[in-house]
């Protein structure tokens, strides 16, 4: 089956068809947007344009095929929950039913009045209190537990993107959250099972997700991104925003310590009638604070309130706000033992690859309970891959 996935970035729209098992990208496209800030919609008039330009560009026709989106922005929250199925008669073989079942109990779960689910991360199983089990179908048990991690949102938050895409033609749209998507298209199957944690830093939010054992082990979406990095650069260096953001792009370096002394840049300041030239560690001591911050933002949430915790686990950077020179350089400090790598995908971004992974595996999993696959082939994504 074929999925129309969506990433809706506060810079650029980018859309995507979904084919195959794994659901691999055929076809890809991109266009720019305004009227997003910071994950949520502001201007539904220009974002649903942005959407139909983006799947006009894919030049194939979608109707018909499901549609996937990533939701970001600081109201996107995961929290941990636990199910629990009483299996009668005791010592009966766990069903898929049953396991469907305790990972529906594990998102009946009581929210505030202005938020709601989006979506529920099955992370493992414990089989009569053993836990750590991937697949307990077929297992004869009393009780069965699951722990699950479950993505909500504001509710107008969410409604808001909701309305660019019904404004799009797209009514009904399914969300995944953006730092699960960027985790799952940043990473390998290996490292998702030995443990990484993938930081995309966009231009108006940076998606932060940690994978451990095969599973999603946290996420957040952090407010901050690359264009804050700009807005520095701009009052800081009293430029517009477009100086500021070809100063960013064209000779920004967010490690001052590889700028050489004598390197120098010129500067069109605001009301100036011709550019002056500046020292570049200036501007990399800009870019550096900014950039220390989102990463350590980043540390702190899949740290969990328990610093260290992460120590050693590797980090991979996306989002095109990883390309400046020395983020990884940064990001190697800010945690300490871990390696540092950069991905940027050639065709589409993290986001949408990992959107279309999720697709994959999902349609698997709103397959009917009793469908001859194993449950595990259903939620093979989210716990074993
Ligand atoms: N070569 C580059 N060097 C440095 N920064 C860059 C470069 N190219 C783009 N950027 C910055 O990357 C940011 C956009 O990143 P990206 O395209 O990943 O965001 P997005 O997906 O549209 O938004 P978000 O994920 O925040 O919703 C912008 O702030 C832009 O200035
Ligand atoms: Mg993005």
């Amino acid at each position: 089956m074929r999925s129309l996935i969506i990433d809706l970035g506060d810079t650029h729209v980018a859309a995507g068809i979904a084919s195959g098992a794994r659901g691999a990208l055929e076809a890809f496209s991109s266009v720019p947007v305004s009227g997003l800030k910071k994950g949520v919609v502001s201007q539904t008039a220009s974002v649903s344009t942005a959407i139909q330009q983006a799947i006009e560009a894919l030049g194939k026709d979608v109707s018909g095929l499901p549609v996937i989106v990533n939701l970001s922005g600081g109201h996107v929250e995961v929290m941990p929950t636990q199910g629990l199925k009483l299996i009668s008669p005791k010592n009966r073989a766990i069903t898929h039913h049953d396991v469907m079942e305790v990972v529906n109990h594990s998102r009946s779960i009581v929210l505030a009045n202005d938020r709601e689910q989006v979506h529920i991360v099955p992370r493992g199983f414990r089989v009569d209190g053993r836990a750590g089990v991937q697949d307990p179908v077929g297992e004869p048990a009393f009780r069965l537990e699951v722990e699950s991690l479950l993505v909500t949102a504001h509710r107008e938050s969410a409604r808001m993107s909701m309305d660019a895409l019904a404004a799009a033609g797209i009514p009904d749209a399914r969300f995944v959250m953006g730092a699960l998507a960027s985790g799952l298209g940043a990473l390998t199957d290996k490292e998702i099972k030995s443990g990484a944690i993938v930081i995309d830093i966009g231009g108006g939010v940076t998606d932060v997700s940690m994978f451990r054992d095969g599973s999603l082990a946290a996420a957040a979406s952090l407010p901050v991104g690359s264009y804050s990095v700009t807005q520095d650069i701009a009052q800081l260096l009293k430029t517009s925003t477009e100086e500021a953001d070809r100063l960013k792009v064209s000779h920004g370096n967010a490690y001052p310590v590889d700028v050489p002394d004598s390197a120098t840049v010129e500067v069109q300041q605001l009301g100036q009638p011709v550019p002056r030239p500046m020292q570049g560690k200036v501007l990399a001591e800009i870019i550096e604070s900014r950039v220390r911050e989102i990463l350590r933002l980043a540390k702190q949430a899949v740290e969990n309130g328990r610093p260290g915790s992460v120590a050693g686990v590797p980090v991979v950077l996306t989002g095109n706000g990883a390309r400046l020179p020395g983020v990884d350089r940064l990001a190697a400090i800010t945690f300490g033992e871990s390696a540092v790598k950069t991905v940027l995908p050639t065709k589409g971004t993290a986001a949408l690859i990992g959107l279309g992974a999720y697709a994959a595996q999902s349609e698997e999993e709103v397959a009917p309970a009793d469908a001859p696959t194993s449950w595990k082939d259903r939620f093979k994504g989210l716990l074993t891959r």
